[in-house]
């Protein structure tokens, strides 16, 4: 039996898909290569010694999965394919429901009617409301600020329905934010097009593609001014999702799970840390805020490590350091 990894060439797809094959799963990979490399396939390939089967396909397209649920023997799914860009979403919200909400609706019929056991989801922090006191626990509130955000949450509602009405056990993973790459540096963030978010473009600037960081904001009450983040190793996400596939639970057949360090680090922080592991020091102005950003996030891990028996593992160096590798060897 194989698991279904949707999106499983993208950035914590890719990881993940490594991270299941190591702990001796078949998987399967649909993507539709819209944000994600080929060559990343080649790079899974390599690492895994294996000729994984690759399906090029959208994870909403109900033919697609007709295809891919008739051509192998699949018990769980983990989905990833989505849009992610927050930006984007409030520039084209319908674009944002269609695609990312038609993609989880596809996916739960499909899983439901093939007696799918357990599907674990790509969820964000991003759920969270700003106004929520810290640090963030599955039971704090949750009010998304941008489509995107939504339609994580929507995601999360329609497959705890899902699976309160079948023999499907749905598995919702709240990311913090993902930093870092395989310590090979054969995989890692490749995104098309620029990115938004904060050690790409500082990684950007290390390449000399960028000429300084644009800190977004200077005057948010925190120990320096510049605002706080749960950063974690996409190596601890991916096994995150390993753990999320094997565990026990019980009886409501969904939950939900904070995948953090549980410590947060600003942004002036990051940028001492980039420094160090870089050799020389990361330039720098500072800028206004960004709008829809919050102060500060960083997440309670205390029930993924009591139920799923997960906690992140590698430091904000590791993070910096792996992702620089990659980087540095795919300009
Ligand atoms: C962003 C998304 C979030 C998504 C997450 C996943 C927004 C508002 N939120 O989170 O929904 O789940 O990415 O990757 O886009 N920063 C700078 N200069 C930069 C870029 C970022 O100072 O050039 C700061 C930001 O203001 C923020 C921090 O760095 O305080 C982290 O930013 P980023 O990496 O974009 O992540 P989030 O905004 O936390």
């Amino acid at each position: 039996m194989a698991t279904l990894v949707t999106g499983g060439a993208g950035y914590i797809g890719s990881h993940t898909v490594v991270a299941l094959h190591d702990a001796g799963r078949e998987v399967v990979i649909l993507d539709d290569f819209s944000n994600a490399s080929r060559r990343a396939v080649d790079s899974i390939r390599g690492l895994t010694h294996r000729d994984l089967p690759v399906v090029e396909g959208d994870a909403g397209d109900a033919d697609v999965l007709a295809a891919v649920f008739g051509g192998h023997r699949i018990d769980s799914v983990v989905h990833f394919a989505a849009r992610k860009s927050v930006a984007e979403s409030v520039r084209d919200p319908v674009g944002y429901y269609r695609s990312n909400l038609g993609s989880v609706v596809e996916l739960a019929a499909a899983a439901v009617e093939r007696g799918v056991r357990r599907l674990v989801f790509s969820s964000s922090a991003t759920v969270y409301g700003s106004a929520s006191s810290l640090p963030l626990t599955e039971e704090s509130e949750t009010v998304p600020e941008s489509p995107y955000g939504e339609t994580k949450l929507m995601g999360e509602r329609i497959l705890a329905d899902a699976a309160a009405a079948s023999d499907l056990t749905a598995v919702m993973l709240r990311y913090f934010n993902p930093v870092g790459a395989h310590p090979s540096g054969l995989i890692g963030e490749d995104p098309s097009g620029e990115p938004e978010n904060l050690v790409p473009r500082i990684m950007q600037v290390a390449a000399g593609r960028r000429d300084r960081l644009e800190v977004f904001g200077a005057d948010y009450a925190t120990v320096d001014g510049t605002a706080v983040r749960d950063y974690v190793h996409v190596m601890d996400l991916a096994e995150g999702h390993v753990a999320a596939l094997d565990a026990d639970i019980a009886p409501a057949r969904s939950r939900v799970y904070n995948l953090g360090t549980g410590s947060g680090t600003t942004v002036l922080q990051l940028l001492a840390a980039a420094g160090e592991v870089l050799g020389s020091s990361v330039l720098y102005e500072m800028a206004g805020r960004r709008p829809g950003d919050v102060e500060a996030s960083w997440a309670d891990c205390t029930r993924a490590r009591d139920e799923l028996g997960w906690r992140a593992t590698r430091s904000l160096h590791e993070m910096l350091t792996d992702h620089w590798n990659f980087t540095h060897h795919h300009p």
